[in-house]
Formats: C-alpha cells, sequence, structure tokens
C-alpha cells in the first residue's frame, strides 16, 4: 500500500513543473506540510509489520529527501523568476560539445618518418614483438655468450636451448624478410621494442624504433649516406647538417652513429645538444655479409645497407620534451598538445 502510494506520488513530484510563489508553497503543503501527504504516510508506517519497515524504511525516506529537494528546487526558481519545468528540453541551451581525440606525438612522428622513406621508395615491414634468439641476435651475427648481446638488456621470457625474448630491436623483422624472400630489398620497420632499463626521464623498459634496411646489387655507403642525408633535410628542414661517427654492431661492417646539427638551437648550442650543436639520432652501417649468408642471400652478389633511429629520440627534439615517461602516462594534458589530427 505505501509502496504504491509512494510510486503514485513520484511520479506527480517528477513532472510538477514548478510555478509562482503560490504554486510553491501548495506543492509545500500538499507534500510537506504537518497534515501534508508524507505525515500521513509516515503515520501508516508505524503500523507496518516488522518485516514491511524493514524495506520501507529506507524507500520512505528517500522519498522524503525527494519531495524536499523537488520543493527547494522550484521554489529557487520562482524565486529568481527562472522559467517553470516542463516536459520539453529546453532548447535555448547550449550543446554538450564532443572532446576530439588527437593523435599521440609518437604516431605524428612515426608516420612522418613512413612518409618521407615511401618517397624514396621504402615499404613498410612489420613483425612479432616476442622473439626467438634466432631472429633477434644469432641471425644478426651475435654469437652465443658474445659480450655484444649485453648491448641490449633484454628481456626474456624463457631461457635455454630456445630462448625467447621480448625483440631489443626491429632488426629481428628484417632478418624475418630477409629470410622469407628474394633481393632487392627496401623498408623500413616500425615498431614498439623492449630493454630491461630502470625508467627515468631518459630511459624506459619500452620504446619505438624505425630501422630500415636495404639491399640489392651494387649497394654502396655513399647510397647509405645520401639516403640519410634526403631524410633529415625532410625531417628537419634544408641546410641540417649530418656527421659520422665510426661505431660498432655486430650486424653492420662498417658502422656508424649519425649526428645532425641540433635543429633547436641551429648548432649554437642548448641544453638539448649539451652546448655541443650535434645530436646523435641513429645507427646505421653496411649489412655484414654474415648476416645476409644466414639469411640465404648471396653476399657474393648482393649488398646492403641498414639503419636505425628510436621514434621517442626524434620526438623529443622536434617538440623540446625532456622526459620519455610523458609518452606512456596518458595524461591528455599533455597529448592534447600536439595538434587535433585524427586521420
Ligand atoms: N639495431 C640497432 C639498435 O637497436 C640500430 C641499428 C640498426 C644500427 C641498423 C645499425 C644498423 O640499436
Amino acid at each position: 500500500m505505501i509502496q504504491e502510494k509512494i510510486n503514485q506520488y513520484t511520479e506527480e513530484i517528477n513532472v510538477f513543473p514548478g510555478g509562482d510563489a503560490a504554486a510553491v508553497e501548495a506543492f509545500r503543503i500538499k507534500y510537506l506540510g504537518t497534515r501534508g501527504l508524507i505525515k500521513d504516510l509516515f503515520d501508516e508506517f508505524k503500523s507496518a509489520t516488522p518485516e514491511e519497515k524493514r524495506s520501507l524504511g529506507k524507500v520512505l525516506n528517500e522519498f522524503k529527501k525527494l519531495a524536499e529537494e523537488k520543493y527547494q528546487a522550484v521554489k529557487e526558481r520562482s524565486e529568481t523568476g527562472g522559467p517553470a519545468q516542463t516536459d520539453l528540453p529546453d532548447l535555448t541551451l547550449p550543446g554538450e560539445s564532443l572532446v576530439e581525440g588527437a593523435r599521440h606525438p609518437l604516431q605524428l612522428v612515426r608516420k612522418e618518418i613512413v612518409e618521407i622513406f615511401k618517397k624514396l621508395g621504402f615499404t613498410v615491414a612489420e613483425g612479432p614483438e616476442i622473439e626467438d634468439d634466432w631472429h633477434n641476435f644469432t641471425a644478426l651475427n651475435f654469437p652465443l655468450e658474445h659480450p655484444a648481446r649485453d648491448m641490449q638488456d633484454t628481456f626474456f621470457i624463457r631461457k635455454g636451448g630456445n630462448d625467447i625474448a621480448l625483440r631489443t630491436h626491429t632488426s629481428s623483422v628484417q632478418v624475418r624478410m630477409m629470410e622469407s624472400g628474394k633481393p632487392p630489398f627496401r623498408a623500413i620497420m616500425p615498431g614498439r621494442v623492449y630493454r630491461n632499463e630502470a625508467i627515468s626521464a631518459r630511459a624506459h623498459c619500452f620504446f619505438h624504433q624505425v630501422e630500415g634496411l636495404y639491399v640489392d646489387e651494387n649497394v654502396s655507403f655513399a647510397d647509405l649516406k645520401q639516403t640519410l642525408y634526403y631524410f633529415v633535410q625532410e625531417l628537419y628542414g634544408e641546410g641540417t647538417k649530418v656527421r659520422f661517427r665510426p661505431s660498432y654492431f655486430p650486424f653492420t661492417e662498417p658502422s656508424a652513429e649519425m649526428d645532425v646539427s641540433c635543429s633547436i638551437c641551429k648548432g649554437a648550442g642548448c641544453q638539448m645538444c649539451k652546448y655541443s650543436g650535434w645530436v646523435e639520432i641513429l645507427g646505421c652501417g653496411m649489412v655484414d655479409p654474415n648476416v645476409l649468408e644466414n639469411c640465404g642471400i648471396d653476399s657474393n652478389v648482393y649488398t646492403g645497407f641498414a639503419f636505425g633511429m628510436g621514434i621517442e629520440r626524434i620526438t623529443n627534439l622536434k617538440y623540446e620534451i625532456r622526459d620519455l615517461r610523458l609518452f606512456s602516462e596518458n595524461d591528455v594534458r599533455f597529448l592534447k598538445q600536439f595538434g587535433t589530427e585524427i586521420v
């Protein structure tokens, strides 16, 4: 009985549009007055069975709160002269604006890199993030127990006769590509890679790379230099200088690291380039003949070059970001700063 009345009154209260002071006062007297309907309900409640009381008490109190709140609302509106509430939505209210998403800065830069290499005829290749020892290390000329394996702090998933690990670089995709096809190869391999590093502003346990591979007859170090030179002019603008420093990677010989003139201070010296005017952006070299042979390619006929860069590093330089952790924290205040391009 009580429940049915509550249902009925609730409906009436919900549709009550409010009105002038007299209408509001009538509402108060009807529901909340000393001889009002709620008083009646509480009287009726007193004679309910203990069992009914248990379930009805809460409902009754909630109903009373609803009536009180409605009364406060319509009273306020009648005093401030606001419009009476009707069932129709108020079409003069401003609409709800849509929250627009945006591309992640790493995605924007990845896209930019891919577009540049596409102009040179490079295709995009991808491969698994969980790799076996062969594709991540052995085929790339890292002999077992060779100290070069320590250059990359690896997350092993299974260690033993047949190691399984999170790939430490996307060079593994180059191996897969060479094994399963025939030269010429001209592709870039963007993707996420993992290294067992303590997380800080300057290091993270995962990051993103774009590696590249070009294998054909007569590919030379001059081709490597010209390709990367073109890439840098496109990425950082005409006039960006490059320099190559000798380096070591097991899978390339000779190997080099490439620096570009600091895009922020244009070589004058700033915090980003540690006042040297140069920043290192990638590693590269001529594919070691052993790697070609490991992948079934005749190293007497074919030569190739390879390179690899970290997308985070390039993005940091482009947007002057100084803390790698920002990329994976998903703080929208950070993410919203990179344009709203969503395609
Ligand atoms: N694989 C290297 C790295 O992750 C980068 C690299 C790729 C260097 C190709 C030379 C040639 O550090």
